[in-house]
């Protein structure tokens, strides 16, 4: 990402979320029908997107690694879970209603607690009542006591309940880590601000489980470690911080949490949170379930229960904060038959980028669809790719711009001689000439990084 000035904040949000429905990356959930509360479905190029953001993160997270492995968990949980887990009691927010315009808040994101933000009355609410956010739904024909299960709010507590399989089948010992993304849900009294907050959403989270005296030790780390993951993807610095929770901040679980933050268009807000739950999980769920939940550690012949450090981020939240930074529009010049004058281009890192790569003919004439083919077919197997064969060739450019495909693979008339295409750079929109069997070579180093 360049150092271009940025749109307006107050613009910002608005032009990514109209650019995310006119370009098919989130569309209104059930639009058709007037849409559904505050639930987005991901359209051809999101789902590309969410995949990229989902990819980078296991590789990081578990692919370059020796000490942590994968998991998926089933969403749909029994009550006994959450009861171990403090859920049932404590994953509450507090909520509060307007008793003048009859609009609900959560008493803790007001910035005034006696002020209605809607419709300015004062002193105009109800006592707070805490309301638990976990979706409750039945197992079975029988609704009823003893068919209730829960929709997971969160997907580490799969983690906890298989540490035992997954100690006994890896052959991983502390510290040692078990990952999973997955969907998760919450009734959230105000879900909004897009994707930012919504009742259905991915997470993408990791279990670290260390001996006791280490976990301060792996706290630093994995607050360093998951800052650079957003940085070394292109965010820019300016764009994140770290920031420690207060006492009264902290979840029922942690002793101590920091926040991987992103300057969102309305301020800093929360990416991902790194939690030290300590042993309290792996405790709660032995005295609940009566398994032994702990390590035996021969060398040192000491039994003890792991701690656990927690880096916990949103994988949906993650994919807006990518669109958030990427979104650059700049003065140019006139490129092909495009007109010149303000071009929007979305400059994401080649990783996290929906295309790597758009194969465009000049024209549709048959001549040309020929070697086009052949360029699709050698890059696919590779990259994913994106082949669009109408409209004037600087038009084309700008829609892969607003995709922010990094690179556009050009075949026009002179391939046919020279058995070369013209190779446009999203960023500099330079364009080389290179010989087809040459493509993947000059490709790899640039996409590869
Ligand atoms: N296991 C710990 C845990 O779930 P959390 O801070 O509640 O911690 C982790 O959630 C991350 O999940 C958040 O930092 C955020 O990125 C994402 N997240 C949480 N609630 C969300 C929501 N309603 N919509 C979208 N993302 C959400």
């Amino acid at each position: 990402m360049s150092d271009a000035p940025a749109p307006a904040p107050s613009d910002l949000f608005d032009k990514v979320v109209n650019l995310c429905k006119r370009r098919g990356f989130v569309f209104p959930s059930a639009e058709i029908y007037g849409g559904f509360r505050s639930t987005y479905d991901y359209g051809p190029v999101g789902v590309l997107l969410l995949r990229n953001v989902k990819d980078a993160w296991w590789r990081s997270m578990v692919q370059l690694r020796h000490d942590v492995v994968g998991l998926d968990a089933a969403i749909l949980s029994p009550p006994a879970i959450w009861e171990a887990s403090g859920h049932l009691k404590n994953f509450t927010d507090p909520l509060v209603d307007c008793k003048v315009c009859h609009e609900r808040f959560r008493l803790d994101k007001l910035d005034d607690p006696d002020v209605c933000p809607k419709c300015g009355s004062k002193h105009s609410f109800t006592e707070a009542r805490q309301f638990n956010l976990m979706f409750k739904t039945y197992a079975g024909p029988i609704e009823g006591a003893g068919a209730e299960v829960y929709l997971r709010p969160e997907t580490a507590q799969g983690m906890f309940t298989n540490f035992k399989n997954v100690l006994e089948t890896s052959r991983k010992r502390p510290p040692f880590g078990i990952a999973q993304i997955g969907k998760s849900f919450r009734n959230e009294i105000t879900p909004g601000n897009f994707v930012f907050r919504t009742r259905e959403f991915e997470q993408m989270e990791m279990e670290y489980f260390v001996p006791p005296d280490e976990s301060p030790r792996w706290y630093e780390y994995w607050c360093a470690q998951r800052l650079a993951w957003y940085h070394d993807l292109g965010i820019p610095e300016r764009m994140l911080r770290l920031r420690a929770h207060d006492e009264d901040e902290l979840s029922h679980y942690s002793v101590g949490t920091s926040d991987v933050e992103f300057l969102f268009p309305w301020g800093w807000d929360e990416l991902e949170g790194i939690a030290n739950r300590t042993d309290y999980d792996l405790r709660q769920h032995a005295a609940h379930s009566g398994e032994r939940l702990e390590y035996f550690d021969q060398a040192a012949g000491e039994r003890y229960v792991p701690h656990v450090i927690e880096p916990a981020a949103g994988a949906t939240r993650t994919a807006m904060a990518f669109l958030m930074a990427a979104y650059e529009e700049e003065e140019v010049a006139r490129e092909g038959q495009g007109q010149g004058d303000v071009r929007t281009v979305l400059r994401f890192h080649p990783r996290i980028a929906p295309y790597k790569v758009a194969v465009l003919p000049l024209s549709k004439k048959p001549e040309l669809s020929g070697p086009a083919g052949e360029v699709l077919a050698q890059l696919q197997p590779h990259y994913m790719c994106d082949y669009d064969e109408t409209q004037a060739i600087g038009r084309r450019y700008r829609r892969q711009d607003e995709l922010g495909t990094p690179f556009c693979v050009t075949i026009d008339f002179d391939t046919l001689d020279d058995h070369a295409v013209t190779v446009r750079d999203r960023d500099t929109m330079a364009q080389d000439r290179v010989p087809i069997a040459g493509l993947l070579d000059h490709l790899r180093p640039r996409l590869e990084i």
